[in-house]
């Protein structure tokens, strides 16, 4: 294939018109850092896709998936059917979860999570006797996937053009505005229609944004005051991110339904879920005719659950839901010093997630493509935000670096 075709690959969030020239190959990673297929080395500031906690290159991972795969690479858990990685995966995260009693749906990626938290959240509602309860708020702006109920979700409205007729009864109200919650809610029947709010805790691929103080808690009073389901996005924050488990515990706010996926393995294994609180597994198991007819294939896939569970153990074992918040400080401390009121107008973040806010004619890409060149990959969102969510296992001054490299390429661009 030339330079000058496109790839075959029709690449994800990408211009299809895109040639292959224009797509960097990203072929070995350890720790924090990534090898293209020319040899250069970049440090990975964004952890992937927000995704990869524990670091590239960690065996443990690789031989943990090796050595279930040769045992038993593949089978499904529908109806009868279970598998020790899987058990023992929702196992863990029961005991971790920010909420008593819960239970694990499994799923392969976020979007299908955030789907199922819908879905769940409906089905959980219509057994109870409220099939009327159909009504799902979340936020602009936003991120919850690209699966036609989970980019109904997402308040970012050109991820929700040109799909046609979205899911209807999920509509999205400003972040952090309770105000236009309560209007809205008035709007609808007061509440009684209500399904669930769904939330990031942190707003992520929406543009890093962190909840203002009282706004989460202010969002599970709502949904006790009207009978609804609280549903926590934890896709990004999830396993650390903020210096706690989960966002929830950080926040102090008991959800309901808390989807997950990317950390939970670091990437090194598709996979997914929602924590699946009392309130809602309760209508679901009162009748014992009833058959969740929802799953995926690959639902407690066991090289999947393998991944997980090496993955955990990392986690715990390197402290690194700590170390976080030594991360995150002096990532924070670092881009707040590059905020001179001209080129760049705020550092805002939480935990170890952060982003620089860009003046109007400082575009994140052309950023993001300096910093590239300076040998660290972080990301662009929209024309003013650069985002930044390191993998926790970054050293100091690995840190200093990519700050170091941020100002150099706003300097360069503006
Ligand atoms: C908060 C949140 N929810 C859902 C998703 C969708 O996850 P996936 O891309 O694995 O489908 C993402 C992906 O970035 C996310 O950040």
């Amino acid at each position: 294939m030339s330079d000058s075709q496109v790839p075959s690959q029709l690449h994800p969030f990408s211009r299809p018109a895109a040639r292959a020239s224009d797509f960097i190959t990203i072929v070995s990673g350890e720790g924090s850092t990534v090898v293209d297929d020319r040899g250069r080395r970049y440090i990975d500031a964004l952890a992937s896709l927000w995704y990869c906690n524990v670091g590239h290159g960690r065996a443990e991972i690789a031989d943990a998936v090796a050595a279930q795969s040769r045992k038993l690479a593949g089978f499904h858990t529908f109806d009868r059917f279970a598998n020790p990685p899987a058990d023992e995966v929702c196992g863990r995260l029961v005991g971790l979860a920010p909420m008593e009693g819960a239970r694990v749906f499994l799923t392969s990626s976020g979007s299908e999570a955030v789907e199922t938290a819908m879905k769940l959240a409906r089905l959980a509602h219509a057994q109870a006797g409220h099939p009327e309860r159909t009504l799902i708020v979340s936020r602009r702006p936003s991120y919850h996937g690209v699966t036609y109920g989970a980019v109904s979700a997402t308040g970012l409205p050109p991820n929700q053009q040109g799909w046609g007729p979205l899911l209807p009864d999920v509509v999205q109200v400003d972040r952090d505005d309770l105000d236009e919650l309560d209007a809205l809610l008035e709007d609808q029947g007061g509440g009684e229609r209500l399904a669930a709010i769904m939330a990031e805790p942190v707003v992520g691929a929406g543009g890093v944004y962190p909840p203002s103080p009282g706004y989460l808690e202010g969002l599970r009073q709502r949904c006790d005051r009207h009978g609804a389901f609280l549903v926590l996005d934890e896709v990004i924050c999830g396993f650390g991110r903020l210096g706690s488990w989960w966002a929830a515990q950080h926040y102090g706010v008991r959800p309901d339904l808390v989807t997950f996926a990317k950390a939970v393995t670091s990437g090194y294994q598709p996979l997914g879920g929602v924590l699946v609180g009392p309130a809602v597994r309760q209508p679901l198991e009162a009748d014992p005719e009833l058959v969740l007819r929802h799953g995926n294939t690959y639902s407690g896939h066991p090289a999947a659950c393998a991944a997980a569970l090496a993955n955990l153990a990392i986690i715990e074992g390197e402290g690194l839901v700590r170390r976080a918040r030594s991360v995150g400080e002096r990532l924070g401390k670092g881009l707040a010093g590059l905020v001179d009121g001209k080129a760049v107008l705020e550092a805002r973040g939480d935990g170890a997630i952060w982003a620089l806010g860009l003046a109007e004619g400082v575009d994140a890409s052309a950023v993001r493509d300096a910093m590239l060149e300076r040998g660290v990959i972080a990301r662009p969102i929209g024309t003013s935000t650069v985002a930044f969510c390191p993998p926790l296992v970054i050293t100091d001054a690995e840190v200093d670096r990519c700050v170091e490299v941020a100002g150099d390429a706003v300097r360069a661009v503006s």
